[in-house]
């Protein structure tokens, strides 16, 4: 079985940035508060000229040009997305046709803000199998398009972003070690779009009833979180017969700085081997942690040989981990 690991990696973010005072001022919020239960100061806000595949086509050929490939060299993407261009077709179609892959299989993955550790995963197998040499894996989110700006449980955390990363087969000692990935229906109504799918459909009313938005149990995905991210984390450790302390660098999902740093203290990880960019950017579901990972692999933060560990959570519940040397 071949090994694979990231070959290269790139984002897109659109320019327009929401504030915490930007916020005060649509809805019964405060900086102070926003800051000291999130983290968050800032998130972006997409344009109206702006698509989730427009900004993916953006950050895939980022993720090319360092990996010192073209888009016909590509023989799969899979875009993780809860908030794609249209429910029908795929977001990764669009994706495919505007960087110019003609011949390469294209599909989305709905995991949420495990969307691309889950993609990682998948992409893993096939170049594991031989099924495919060069994967594009995308974390692309508009939740600006999901968000009520009149419910301030929801509109202080979130905000646009999307990273890609292309995955090959590895060079030893660099590559994936070990992966997780698991899924809890029962939770499925802690974070949610009610309307808009076959339960309930587009109508006047779903659109009056402000359904067609996210709805978050924040207290009780806060706890769940939390202990999923601490399990995995530990998970891929132990498959790859690794403890904490070996970890060069720790990237959580960016959901709420106090979950990050909860499952820090609990895996007994020094807050300097922990990444977070979460007061700039908010909480950008499947492209939080390749945003991250892009920005520590621009700016020096991942040097070759570090052992990465990656841990996400979000909605399903889902919850996954990556463990890997760069
Ligand atoms: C959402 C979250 C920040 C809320 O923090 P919290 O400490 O749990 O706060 P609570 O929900 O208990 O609310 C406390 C109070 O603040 C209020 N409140 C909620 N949002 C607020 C806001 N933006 N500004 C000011 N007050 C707010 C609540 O109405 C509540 O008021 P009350 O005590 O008068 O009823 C936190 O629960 C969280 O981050 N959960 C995880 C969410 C998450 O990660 N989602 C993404 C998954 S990928």
């Amino acid at each position: 079985m071949t090994a694979a690991s990231i070959w290269g990696i790139g984002q897109a973010l659109p320019e327009r940035v929401i504030t915490n005072a930007d916020l005060e001022k649509m809805v019964s919020t405060s900086d102070e508060w926003i800051t000291t239960r999130t983290g968050i100061k800032e998130r972006r806000q997409a344009g109206p000229h702006q698509t989730t595949s427009s900004l993916s086509i953006q950050a895939a050929r980022q993720a090319l040009e360092m990996a010192g490939l073209t888009a016909k060299d590509l023989d799969l993407i899979i875009c993780s997305t809860i908030s794609p261009d249209m429910p029908l077709p795929a977001t990764a179609a669009f994706i495919q046709s505007g960087l110019g892959a003609p011949s390469c299989c294209a599909f989305d993955l709905a995991a949420a803000c495990s969307g691309f550790l889950f993609g990682m995963t998948v992409a893993e197998q096939f170049i594991a199998t031989g099924k495919a040499r060069h994967v594009l894996v995308v974390g692309a989110e508009l939740l600006s398009r999901y968000i009520d700006y009149s419910d301030r449980a929801t509109c202080v955390i979130f905000g646009d972003g999307v990273a890609a990363g292309v995955l090959g087969p590895a060079t030893a000692p660099s590559g994936i070690l070990a992966t997780e990935m698991h899924t809890d229906g029962a939770f499925a109504d802690h974070l949610y779009i009610p309307a808009g799918g076959t339960r309930k459909p587009a109508t006047c009313e779903t659109v009056k009833k402000r359904e067609h938005y996210i709805k978050m149990r924040g207290n009780e995905l806060f706890k769940v979180a939390v202990r999923s991210m601490e399990e995995v984390a530990r998970r891929v450790l132990e498959k790859a017969s690794m403890c904490p302390g070996d970890i060069d660098l720790f990237i959580p999902h960016q959901a709420n700085q106090r979950i990050a740093d909860a499952v820090r203290v609990r895996l007994n990880v020094p807050a300097e081997k922990v990444y977070s960019n979460i007061s700039r950017i908010g909480n950008t579901s499947s492209a939080s942690i390749p945003i991250c990972l892009d920005e520590c692999v621009r700016g020096g933060r991942i040097q070759k040989g570090d052992l990465i560990l990656m841990a996400s959570f979000g909605a399903g519940v889902t919850w996954g981990a990556v463990l890997m040397r760069w």
